[in-house]
C-alpha cells in the first residue's frame, strides 16, 4: 500500500500580506511548509510539494530534512493548478493521495489517521469536516435572510483530504463549472461519494496576520 502526499504551498498568501509567500513564513522559528511536511512525512512514502515560482530553492531548503522522500515542483496560478501539476508526477503505483495545505500545518497525526483509515476501508475520497456552532442562515444577493439552515448537516471542510490515485486522477481531469477551492469539489461534481471524518479545530488554515498570532499562542503554551 504506497500513499503518497501532494502539499500545495505555492500561493503568495495575500491575505497575510508578510513580505515572503506564505508557506515560507515562520512560527516560532520554523517555516508553516517545514512544518506541514514534518507531520505529513510521518504517514506517508513520498511527497510532493508545490512551491511559489521563483521560490524552488527556499521551499527545498525548508524541507531538506525530508529530502529522501519529497520532492518540490513549480506550483501554478490556482490551487487546483498547483495540485494538478504535483499529481502528474505521481508514479502509478501508489494507491493513495492525501492533499494537505501548507497552511494548516498545525493539523494534529491523529486527522490523518482516521483519513487514512477511511481510505483503507474502501472509500475513495474521505475529508476531514467540522461543525457548525453558530446558527446558519442562507442569505440573498440583498444580503436579505432565506431561510436558517439545519447545522446538523452542515460543515467547513478542512485537509489532509484523502483520494485513491484514480479517482483524483478522474477529477482533475475534468472541467469544473466552478474554480474548486479544495479537491473534494472535483470529486463530488463527478457524483462519486466523499466521506466525512471528524476535523480537529488545530487544522485552522493559517490566512490572515489573526490566525498567525493564534498559531505564535499556541506554541508558546505548548513550550516547556
Ligand atoms: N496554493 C497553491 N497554489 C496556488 C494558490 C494556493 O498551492 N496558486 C496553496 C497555498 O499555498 C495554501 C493552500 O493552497 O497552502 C490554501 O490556499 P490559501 O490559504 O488561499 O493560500 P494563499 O492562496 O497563499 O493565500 P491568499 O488567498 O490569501 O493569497
Ligand atoms: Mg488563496
Amino acid at each position: 500500500m504506497r500513499i503518497a502526499a501532494i502539499v500545495p504551498a505555492a500561493g503568495s498568501g495575500e491575505r497575510l500580506g508578510a513580505s515572503l509567500p506564505k508557506a515560507l513564513v515562520a512560527v516560532s522559528g520554523h517555516s508553516l511548509i517545514c512544518r506541514a511536511v514534518e507531520t505529513v512525512a510521518q504517514y506517508v512514502d513520498l511527497i510532493v510539494v508545490a512551491a511559489p515560482h521563483g521560490y524552488e530553492k527556499p521551499i527545498s531548503v525548508a524541507v531538506e530534512k525530508w529530502s529522501m522522500k519529497t520532492s518540490v515542483i513549480t506550483g501554478g496560478i490556482t490551487r487546483r493548478e498547483s495540485v494538478s501539476l504535483a499529481l502528474a508526477t505521481l508514479p502509478d503505483d501508489v494507491d493513495y493521495v492525501l492533499v494537505h495545505d501548507a497552511a494548516r500545518c498545525f493539523t494534529p497525526g491523529s486527522v490523518f489517521l482516521e483519513v487514512i483509515h477511511g481510505l483503507k476501508a474502501g472509500n475513495e475520497a474521505v475529508v476531514p469536516l467540522l461543525g457548525m456552532v453558530d446558527t446558519i442562515k442562507r442569505i440573498d444577493q440583498n444580503k436579505f435572510v432565506v431561510r436558517t439552515e439545519d447545522r446538523n448537516f452542515l460543515g467547513r471542510v478542512q485537509t489532509p483530504q484523502g483520494f485513491s490515485l484514480s479517482t483524483l486522477r478522474a477529477a482533475h481531469a475534468r472541467e469544473c463549472s466552478v474554480e474548486a477551492t479544495d479537491d473534494s469539489m472535483m470529486v463530488e461534481e463527478m457524483g462519486r461519494p466523499v466521506l466525512t471524518v471528524l476535523g480537529h479545530d488545530l487544522s485552522r488554515k493559517i490566512t490572515t496576520s489573526a490566525d498567525l498570532e493564534w498559531a505564535e499562542a499556541l506554541l508558546a503554551r505548548r513550550a516547556p
